[in-house]
């Protein structure tokens, strides 16, 4: 196997197997959740550099969801069309094209209140955040599912539901944020598992569904991959087909240890232990590294965050440095020793 290999799920064909993972610009101007010139520009190139699967960063399915005002949104119908000039322009130079649907919980710093499941703020300086009733819990289900039902008619190929980094979906399935008694307390997984049900029934039936998820956490007494491992039972059970490993956000404390791959056992343990297709991320820049996690069959696809933010042509330059023939735009051909 190869980063280069194509690859389907479902029926979706990937023409590789190298992800751009969702990354906030921060860069909306009028704090209307809407893309503008610069998601424009900055997703189509990376689309014209050779991404297989981009994941547009996380947009939040009500206002003040958001990290902060300059982030994303899909609460409203007028996000649809200006995101789907996006969609379709990647669409042209092969890459597929998704988008991770949000919740930012107890970490929304422009909210006056946050939401969460428990009224624990995030750290000494955040804000206290609003325990939602077991009706707006409800209610935040189905604003996740209006989210979807948005991202369809936009016409992306895959969804992806943020799960991770200590935002809501976390929130509620950590033991560390979630001191409910309600049935949402009972069952920690509950929140999320709804979410993707309620997600599933308005996806076309072959249209694949991501799940990010924190598979360990950082926080003295906070879960491991073996709780993680848990929970993606449950959330595949529920219909996820591709989990996208990450780690930690629980906390303002990070892992001892940060170096090339260091998520990349998180992601073998969900895929040995579930048999499902996963992507790991995580400083992975290094084409040498990025080919071996994939030849070692450690995950089934890569993602590259901030060397594809340092580097639109990631793909077409890695592939000259593994000596691998692609597409190359042919406007672009002569920069280019090898190409198709
Ligand atoms: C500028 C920036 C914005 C990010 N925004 C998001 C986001 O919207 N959703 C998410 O799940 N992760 C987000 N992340 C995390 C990345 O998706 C990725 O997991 C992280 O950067 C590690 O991968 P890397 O070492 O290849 O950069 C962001 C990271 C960066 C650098």
């Amino acid at each position: 196997m190869n980063i280069f290999d194509s690859v389907t799920l479902k029926s979706l064909k990937l023409k590789n197997r190298i992800v751009m993972p969702p990354m906030c610009q921060f860069s909306v101007e009028k704090k209307d959740g809407i893309v503008n010139d610069w998601h424009f520009q900055h997703y189509v190139s990376r689309a014209v550099g050779g991404v297989g699967m981009i994941i547009i960063e996380m947009a939040d399915v009500e206002p003040d969801g958001r990290i902060s005002d300059l982030d994303l949104g899909l609460w409203s119908d007028d996000h649809v069309a200006p995101l789907k000039k996006i969609v379709e322009e990647c669409q042209k130079y092969g890459a597929a094209v998704g988008i991770q649907i949000a919740h930012a919980g107890r970490k929304a710093q422009d909210a006056d209140t946050p939401v969460a499941p428990s009224s624990i703020p995030f750290s000494a300086d955040s804000k206290t955040p609003h325990a939602l009733t077991t009706a707006e819990t409800e209610a935040m289900v189905v604003k996740f599912q209006d989210a979807a039902k948005r991202a369809v008619q936009a016409g992306v190929d895959f969804v992806e539901i943020h799960g991770a980094h200590g935002y809501l979906i976390h929130e509620f399935q950590s033991p560390s944020m979630n001191k409910r008694d309600d049935k949402y307390g009972e069952d920690l997984s509950r929140f999320g598992t709804e979410i993707i049900s309620a997600i599933k029934d308005v996806l076309p039936a072959e249209m694949p569904l991501l799940f990010r998820i924190s598979a360990a956490e950082y926080l003295d007494g906070g879960y491991g991959i073996d709780y993680g491992i848990e929970l993606a039972k449950k959330y595949k059970e529920a219909g996820v087909d591709v989990f996208h490993v990450s780690s930690g956000g629980e906390s303002p404390k990070g892992p001892d240890n940060v170096f090339p791959g260091y998520q990349v056992s998180l992601a073998e343990s969900i895929k040995n232990a579930l048999d499902i297709p996963v992507i790991t991320v995580g400083i992975l820049e290094d084409p040498d590294i990025a080919q071996s996690v994939i030849q070692e069959n450690k995950a089934d696809f890569v993602a590259v965050g901030r060397g594809l933010l340092n580097d639109p042509y990631w793909v077409l330059h890695a592939a000259e440095h593994l000596s691998e023939s692609i597409d190359i735009p042919k406007q672009y051909q002569r920069a280019f020793r090898l190409r198709k």
